[in-house]
């Protein structure tokens, strides 16, 4: 017979995300549902080394669905990247009796559960980050409500960069990652998409596309730029040299963290939120949850780890024919 889960923690770890706390509700009540105890854990691993845990009951995850940002809030923990602190975050869980623990972040909070299960705590993780670099996931919860936050800021630039006949250059985020960049550059009818990803050549990429849009009889335009490429300030101020055009740059920076969760990612929140508790029920870990095919899945987190997401070539070039 397999072990009797009783007690398990739910906690959130590195970058904010729309959506976490659909996740959280989710645990929390389909824990509730399976006649689980769920501890809500503060601060990311913070409150798994530290003890700083309460007993959620139902309502406690009320009113929560439609909020951004994490109730239990988040960190990042240096402390526990060592293996002392894994050590350390280990004990305090036996010692609140937690059999189990849903992990709800990124690649790096991946990292942490993988090791709280090598030192003993059955841990299963979920994608929660607004950068959709999850490599074994088709989608991450955050991602489509900040892009939707992206594509109503960018709209408003293009009110005013069309109406001033400028340069619009904005920089979203995406450290590593251009998904945000590329996703909302061909909602928003970007001109040009800088992605960590792609090298480029300024002058062929930028100043010439800028320049070929004038001729063709574009008034203004749109640049975008991710994070990891950076420079909207210096970008801006070549191109208005180079091209003649008036040029702006506007960093979105954490607006894009914020904001009630869409409805995709209440849904895919609430659905990869039960499926964590029926791994653990399952006497399953070490896995991380997915979607794949558009289904709800869950792979080994080694594996999931050691995959590669590549931002398709097709959606980068998608942005230079829509703009002709
Ligand atoms: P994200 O989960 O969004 O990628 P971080 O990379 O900041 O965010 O990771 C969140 C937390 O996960 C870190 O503060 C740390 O506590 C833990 N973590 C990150 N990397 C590792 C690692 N290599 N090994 C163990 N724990 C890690
Ligand atoms: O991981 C999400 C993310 O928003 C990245 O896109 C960004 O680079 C990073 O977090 C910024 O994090 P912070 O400013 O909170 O350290």
């Amino acid at each position: 017979m397999g072990k009797k889960f009783k007690k398990i923690g739910v906690l959130t770890s590195g970058g904010d995300a729309p959506g976490m706390n659909a996740a959280i509700r989710a645990v929390v009540r389909c824990g509730i549902y399976n006649g689980l105890e769920v501890y809500g854990i503060k601060k990311g691993y913070n409150g798994l080394l530290n003890g700083d845990m309460e007993l959620m009951d139902a309502r406690s995850v009320g009113e929560i669905l439609q909020k951004g940002g994490t109730i239990l809030q988040t960190a990042r923990c240096l402390e526990f990247k060592e293996e002392a602190g894994v050590k350390k975050a280990v004990a305090t869980a036996e010692k609140f009796g937690l059999d189990g623990l849903v992990v709800i972040g990124g690649d790096g909070s991946f990292r942490g559960a993988r090791d709280l299960c090598r030192h003993g705590l059955p841990t299963i993780a979920m994608p929660g980050t607004i950068d959709n670099d999850i490599d074994c996931s088709e989608y991450t919860v955050g991602y489509d409500t900040c892009l939707n936050t992206v594509i109503g800021a960018v709209d408003k630039l293009r009110d005013t960069s069309s109406s001033h006949e400028r340069c619009s250059v904005v920089e979203v985020m995406g450290r590593g990652a251009g998904y945000i960049a590329v996703e909302a550059g061909i909602a928003c009818g970007a001109e040009v998409v800088l992605v960590p990803e792609y090298k480029f050549d300024f002058e062929k990429d930028v100043i010439s596309v800028i320049k070929d849009g004038i001729s063709r009889g574009k008034k203004h335009c749109i640049v975008i730029v991710a994070e990891g490429v950076g420079g909207a300030a210096e970008i801006a101020k070549k191109i208005q040299e180079e091209t003649g055009m008036e040029s702006r740059a506007t960093i979105l920076g954490h607006i894009q963290r914020g904001g009630s969760p869409s409805v995709k990612d209440r849904v895919v929140a609430s659905r990869m939120g039960e499926r964590c508790v029926d791994l653990i029920l399952a006497g399953k870990e070490n896995r991380i949850v997915c979607v794949e095919n558009g289904e709800i899945t869950d792979v080994d987190i080694e594996e999931g780890l050691a995959m590669d997401k590549k931002l398709p070539e097709d959606l980068v070039a998608l942005i230079g024919k829509l703009s002709v």
